[in-house]
């Protein structure tokens, strides 16, 4: 790591000890609050009680407080039903055709100069596919039922303060990402539990510093995790794959069935689990230039060494059907399950929440550029694919609500 980056993790982590009365105490204040939600996920789980909390798409205009109110303890919410099963189905075929019929496994490997990568794999076909502007992804980023979801989960945010708005609930950007299609028997796409939205910024960012005051200055219990302000004033360290927009949620719509044991999602579901990450890194056995293995342009490392009992309360969702999506704060810890052992393939599309503030605008309009052309969005290495793809949806295909998402049109 360069020097500066170390002085300021130094500077930062001295900073930080120095807000609390007693960082040791303070983080076995957390601790114990952890341990507790940790027993009650395991307490559940022998229950077989589900732990995610879960509505289904035609309850949203209800206003249940119960499932809020666990949203907000849990970080993540499974909204079942978004888009009808055969709608679904027909869009999963088409986005294969979209891929065959276009020889992106040949494009590939040719491109990316990957082959010997790809060779080591079984079928030789990726798990993920750098793909973003294909019928299939722009039918369900920019459809109606896909924005009153979005609308419906901004709202749990609290996004107005005394000083400024920091979002609009209530008018989505579109952020373009990839699409998975794990092949069963896979075993290459596992991801250690890890968050996004920053690693090492999460302590030296100044505007990550004040989100975390709470959490640093022995105010743990006050620390609301749903406050958005000054979530749209991080500034990231620039690497390939860190994304330059504030998500209130990420989130994927499931393409085919998947379950457990299907290489799906696993969630951490503790909303506040990222202050024991951010305070068990000031403990003295943590060397002052380290952040128990977190690192720059890296996802938040959450591991065995320093995060033992939060990984006890990580968790497999349950059973997604076709249509059913599944979303996460940018706090929450997740992972993907190591091996696919299904029979099927484990299809999804990947669809965050981004609404409309200064920061995704501006991130947005970049990518309307890239979407002109046919490119890989700003966020994605620049594989640029699609140029000349069959079928790539353009400007005149797009639907009215599909060009304000893309600030290519007015909301007004
Ligand atoms: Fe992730």
């Amino acid at each position: 790591m360069k020097d500066q980056f170390v002085d300021q993790i130094k500077f930062s982590k001295k900073k930080l000890k120095e807000k609390s009365n007693n960082y040791v105490q303070n983080f076995k204040n957390i601790e114990r609050y952890i341990k507790e939600e940790i027993e009650e996920i395991a307490k559940l789980k022998n229950s077989s009680k589900s732990i995610i909390p879960e509505i289904n798409y035609s309850d949203l205009k209800n206003d249940f407080l119960e499932v809020k109110r666990n949203i907000h303890k849990r970080g993540c919410v499974i909204i079942r039903d978004v888009l009808e099963d055969d709608r679904i189905n027909t869009l999963n075929k088409e986005l294969e055709v979209y891929i065959e019929s276009n020889g992106y496994y040949e494009d590939l490997k040719k491109k990316s100069g990957l082959d010997k990568y790809f060779s080591d794999l079984k079928s030789g076909k990726p798990q993920i596919y750098g793909l973003y502007w294909s019928k299939t992804q722009i039918e369900i980023r920019h459809s109606l039922e896909m924005l009153n979801v979005k609308k419906w989960l901004n709202n749990l945010w609290n996004y107005k303060n005394h000083s400024y708005k920091v979002f609009d609930p209530n008018i989505e950007l579109s952020y373009a990402d990839r699409v998975r299609r794990r092949e069963p028997g896979d075993d290459t796409l596992g991801l250690s539990p890890h968050c996004d939205a920053g690693s090492v910024e999460r302590w030296t960012d100044k505007n990550y510093q004040k989100i975390y005051d709470d959490i640093f200055s022995d105010n743990f219990e006050k620390y609301d995790p749903f406050n958005a302000k000054y979530r749209d004033r991080i500034i990231e360290f620039e690497s390939p794959s860190v994304a330059h927009v504030f998500r209130t949620f990420q989130g994927w719509t499931a393409l085919t069935e998947q379950g457990p044991n299907d290489g799906t999602l696993q969630l951490i579901p503790i909303t506040k689990g990222v202050a024991y990450v951010l305070t068990r890194a000031l403990l003295d056995d943590v060397p002052e230039n380290e952040l128990c293995g977190s690192k720059i342009g890296r996802a938040l490392s959450v591991n065995k060494d320093y995060h033992s009992l939060l990984l006890k309360g990580l968790i497999s969702i349950p059973k997604m059907k076709p249509g059913d999506t599944v979303w996460w704060h940018p706090d929450v810890i997740h992972a993907v399950e190591d091996k696919h052992s299904g029979k099927n393939y484990s299809n999804v599309v990947y669809v965050g929440a981004t609404p409309y503030c200064k920061k995704n605008l501006d991130y947005t309009i970049k990518q309307s550029k890239k979407f002109l052309e046919g490119k890989s969005p700003p966020d994605f290495a620049a594989e640029d694919y699609e140029i000349n793809y069959k079928g790539r949806v353009k400007l005149e295909d797009l639907s009215l609500l599909a060009k304000k998402q893309l600030a290519l049109e007015d909301w007004n």
